[in-house]
């Protein structure tokens, strides 16, 4: 028999929300060191309530959440980062009153991503090293908050839409920061995002939410030419046009 390692991650069959709404219905998935899997679907259908829950933050009405094969449904959000799981909020939230470095300094743990490895990675960020959170444009503090999350060291890196809403030249710096963490197998993402080609060309995996649920799931490279499912559940939005 072959034994499969354990994935980094697995949801199985995770029904989730907040009080007594449900939001997510059955969620199942995985994803293995170093992955990457694209998260899509429209406004609304649960996306980010999916990060909440990897984090801890929703209520789990069913299933369950496992890191590196150990249930992990109950700890709290402080233990799953501690722990490895690094999350940017859609909200990209810093710290409006401390410096780019003090954002930096707050959260480190050692490991890989020292200050001198995020400033080369994002050179933005040196230049503007002694600004505060608030002088910085929005792409800017979206560097920042993913930055941050960085100097945890995670093993996953949780990204709710970091491109929504940037100029153009942001999202390409962005965009390639992301494509270098992945080829450089310094860790695993999930990517929500709306713009479904960049999701698709950066990602491994994809898997579509519908209404809370998983109504597709695909290799990403296959799901960019399936513009049936991407009309039906995504709305078609290609670099094409
Ligand atoms: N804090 C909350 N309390 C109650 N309902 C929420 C909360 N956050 C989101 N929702 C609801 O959960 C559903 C999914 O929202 P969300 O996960 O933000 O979707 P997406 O990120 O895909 O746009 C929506 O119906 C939304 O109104
Ligand atoms: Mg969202």
């Amino acid at each position: 028999m072959k034994t499969l390692a354990e994935p980094l991650l697995r949801l199985e069959k995770v029904t989730a929300g907040y009080g007594d709404a449900v939001v997510l219905n059955g969620v199942s998935l995985d994803i293995v060191e170093h992955g990457s899997l694209a998260v899509l679907g429209r406004n609304g259908v649960g996306k980010s309530t999916l990060m909440l829950t990897i984090m801890g933050f929703t209520q789990m009405r069913a299933g369950s959440v496992f890191w590196r094969g150990r249930d992990i449904s109950r700890q709290p959000p402080h233990w799953r980062a501690r722990n490895g799981i690094g999350w940017v909020a859609q909200e990209r939230e810093i710290f409006p009153s401390l410096s780019v470095e003090e954002n930096l300094t707050v959260a480190a743990t050692a490991g890989e991503w020292t200050l001198e490895a995020i400033y080369t990675m994002f050179p933005r960020l040196a230049e503007r090293k002694r600004n505060m959170g608030n002088q910085l444009s929005g792409g800017e503090q979206q560097m920042l908050a993913i930055a941050r999350a960085l100097r945890t060291n995670p093993s996953l890196l949780l990204l709710d839409e970091p491109f929504e809403g940037l100029a153009p030249v942001i999202v390409e710096e962005l965009i390639g920061a992301v494509s270098k963490m992945l080829a450089g197998r310094k860790l695993a993402i999930v990517l929500v995002e709306q713009h479904t080609d960049v999701a698709l060309e950066l990602t491994a995996d994809a898997l579509v939410l519908e209404r809370g649920a998983v109504m597709h799931r695909a290799a990403s490279t296959a799901l960019q030419q399936d513009t049936e499912t991407l009309e039906r559940y995504v709305g078609l939005r290609v670099a094409a046009d």
